[in-house]
C-alpha cells in the first residue's frame, strides 16, 4: 500500500487547487491512499538568521516528518506569476534545512489548476527544478494541467470528465512510478 502525501500551494478558501487535491483524494487507485499534509500556513519567512537563533519551527518540522513518512508527495499548487507561490516555495525552502533532507529520493508527482490558457504550467516546471535541487524524485508523465478552471469546477469541486480521467491515470502511473523507486 503506497501512502501519498498531499500539499495544496494555495491558502485561499474556495482555492481550485484544493479541489484538485480533493478530486486526486477520492480518486485514489487501489493499492494507494492519499491524506492531506500538515499546512504550510504558520511558517514564519525563511531567514538564515532566524534558524540559526531558534532551529527550525516545530511546523516546519511537522510537515517534513510527514513527507519523511510517506512513500510519495503530491503537489497541487497554482501558478503565481509565472512561479511557485511564495506560500509553497517558503515551505521547500524550510524544509530544504532540516537536517536530513525530507525530500531526498522521495517520488513527487505535481498537479496545477489555473483559470488561464497554461493552466499553472510555468509553476510546475519551476517546481521541477526546485525540488530536483534537493534531489527529489519527479514522476514525469502523464502531466495534470486543469486551464480554463473557472468552467471546470462547479459548487466546490472539478467537475470536468477529462480531468478527472486524467487524474487517475496519472495516479495510477505515480503508483507504478513509487514502486520503481522503491526497488
Ligand atoms: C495569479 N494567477 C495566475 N494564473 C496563471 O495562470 N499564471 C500566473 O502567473 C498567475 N499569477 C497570479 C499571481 C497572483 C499573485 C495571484 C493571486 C493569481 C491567477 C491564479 O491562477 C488564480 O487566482 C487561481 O484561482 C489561483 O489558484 P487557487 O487559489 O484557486 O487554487
Amino acid at each position: 500500500m503506497a501512502q501519498v502525501l498531499a500539499i495544496c500551494g494555495s491558502l485561499r478558501k474556495g482555492s481550485f487547487n484544493r479541489q484538485l487535491m480533493n478530486a486526486s483524494i477520492s480518486l485514489a487507485p487501489e493499492g494507494m491512499t492519499i491524506k492531506e499534509a500538515p499546512s504550510f500556513a504558520s511558517f514564519p519567512l525563511y531567514n538564515f538568521d532566524d534558524q540559526q537563533a531558534t532551529g527550525i519551527p516545530a511546523a516546519v518540522t511537522a510537515l517534513g516528518e510527514a513527507i519523511r513518512s510517506a512513500d510519495g508527495v503530491l503537489i497541487c499548487s497554482p501558478e503565481y506569476n509565472w512561479s511557485i507561490p511564495s506560500g509553497l516555495k517558503n515551505a521547500i525552502d524550510w524544509l530544504s534545512r532540516m537536517k536530513e533532507v525530507p525530500f531526498i529520493g522521495k517520488p513527487v508527482c505535481i498537479q496545477s489548476a489555473a483559470p488561464g490558457l497554461l493552466g499553472g504550467s510555468r509553476m510546475q516546471y519551476h517546481l521541477r527544478m526546485s525540488l530536483q535541487s534537493i534531489d527529489a524524485q519527479l514522476f514525469g508523465k502523464p502531466e495534470v494541467i486543469v486551464n480554463l478552471a473557472a468552467a471546470k469546477f462547479a459548487d466546490g469541486a472539478l467537475k470536468d470528465q477529462a480531468a478527472l480521467d486524467l487524474i487517475k491515470q496519472q495516479l495510477a502511473s505515480f503508483g507504478e512510478f513509487i514502486k520503481r523507486v522503491r526497488k
